[in-house]
């Protein structure tokens, strides 16, 4: 592996291997004191975050590395009209490996075209997120001792969730995964991640409703409506507060079913909830560090490229998502992919029309 933009990236065996590493370093964590000592990460964090940007730094110092970054994304060049091109070939000039969050989507696979050292996504727009999934599958598997055979009830926004469209490319690894998709109807998962689940053959239903499902899961993941992704106002406010996980609806469920959240959480668990053993999502924000300590272990520590591939020149944009990366990044090849038989834009993964 040399980046991680995409979790559909990474063979079985990679994640595999990654994960017995996250659990040597929770296990006994000493030993990984020097693993990135005199490595440098750069943290490009042009969102909001906590987690993800928290966990990341302190990973990285308990490697024994540092981190440099901004504080404010309104300090950087992008806001004087950078390129991202220009950001990314001169900041990987100064760092081992680039953490790169961004409201763009396809913004890191743009990255890593360019970059002399390893991209993390740490998000990208409502498009993916492959470092929560590292987060969420440590989870699982230290909890529930597998992910093989489980049936995952996914609740909230899935059209803007990135966490849930990197966490459903990642199942495709697993055998006998079931997926539950609970969402209101304008909130389903996008056409390109149902095509995908149909190409790897992976049984999921569509629902609205969550009591009705909720007996049938091992792992109920819940997520926030997504409010800084909405073009229309009062679609969010049509559907904020849509699911609340309650205590009382808890009752119904299994007894070692995992109520997972990436957070940030806005109103869809009630706190009443966090007391109940199966509320397992600060926890599940602690396991990311670990996973993310095991994957800059790798990368941080990969040797770096003098001379990048050259990349074809862009004229006009192929992809007609107005949040992908190549519409305001002209410069990008025109890469396209197929998915499901469909052709779908190499950045962002939405179909070409
Ligand atoms: C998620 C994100 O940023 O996509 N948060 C996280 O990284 N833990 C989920 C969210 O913001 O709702």
């Amino acid at each position: 592996m040399r980046h991680l933009i995409d979790f559909g990236d990474l063979t079985r065996q990679e994640w595999d291997q990654l994960y017995a590493r996250a659990s040597q370093i929770m296990d006994d964590p000493r030993q990984f004191l020097d693993t990135c000592r005199g490595k440098v990460a750069a943290s490009l964090f042009y969102e909001p975050s906590t987690r993800t940007n928290f966990s990341f730094q302190s990973a990285m110092l308990r490697l024994g590395g540092t981190v440099f970054g901004f504080a404010d994304p309104k300090s950087s060049s992008a806001a004087k009209g950078e390129s991202l091109k220009d950001t990314i070939k001169m900041v990987s000039g100064y760092a081992d490996v680039v953490i790169m969050r961004t409201p763009l989507e396809g913004a890191a696979k743009a990255a890593s075209l360019y970059s002399h050292v390893p991209v993390i996504n740490a998000g990208d727009g409502g498009h993916m997120h492959p470092t929560q999934t590292t987060a969420d599958l440590t989870t699982i598997t230290r909890l529930l001792g597998k992910v093989d055979g489980l049936s995952i009830g996914l609740c909230g926004d899935l059209k803007n969730g990135r966490t849930v469209h990197s966490l459903i490319k990642a199942m495709a690894k697993f055998e006998g995964v079931r997926f539950f998709l609970i969402s209101p109807r304008e909130l389903a998962v996008p056409e390109y991640m149902r095509s995908f689940l149909r190409e790897n053959d992976m049984p999921f239903t569509e629902v609205t409703g969550l009591e009705a499902v909720i007996p049938q899961l091992d792992v109920l993941y819940m997520t926030r409506i997504q409010r800084e992704r909405f073009v229309d106002p009062l679609e969010y406010e049509r559907n904020k507060g849509v699911y609340v996980l309650t205590r009382r609806k808890l009752q119904r469920a299994k007894e070692n079913m995992l109520v997972m959240h990436p957070l940030p959480r806005v109103d869809e668990i009630t706190v009443d909830v966090d007391d109940d053993p199966r509320a397992v999502y600060f926890q599940q924000a602690r396991y990311g560090m670990f996973a993310r300590m095991a994957l800059l272990a790798d990368l941080a520590n990969q040797p770096r490229l003098d001379c990048t591939e050259a990349v074809e020149i862009g004229t006009e944009p192929v992809c007609r998502n107005p949040r992908c990366v190549t519409q305001t990044e002209r410069y990008l090849p025109p890469l396209v992919r197929q998915v499901g038989g469909v052709d779908c834009c190499a950045f962002c993964d939405s179909a070409i029309l």
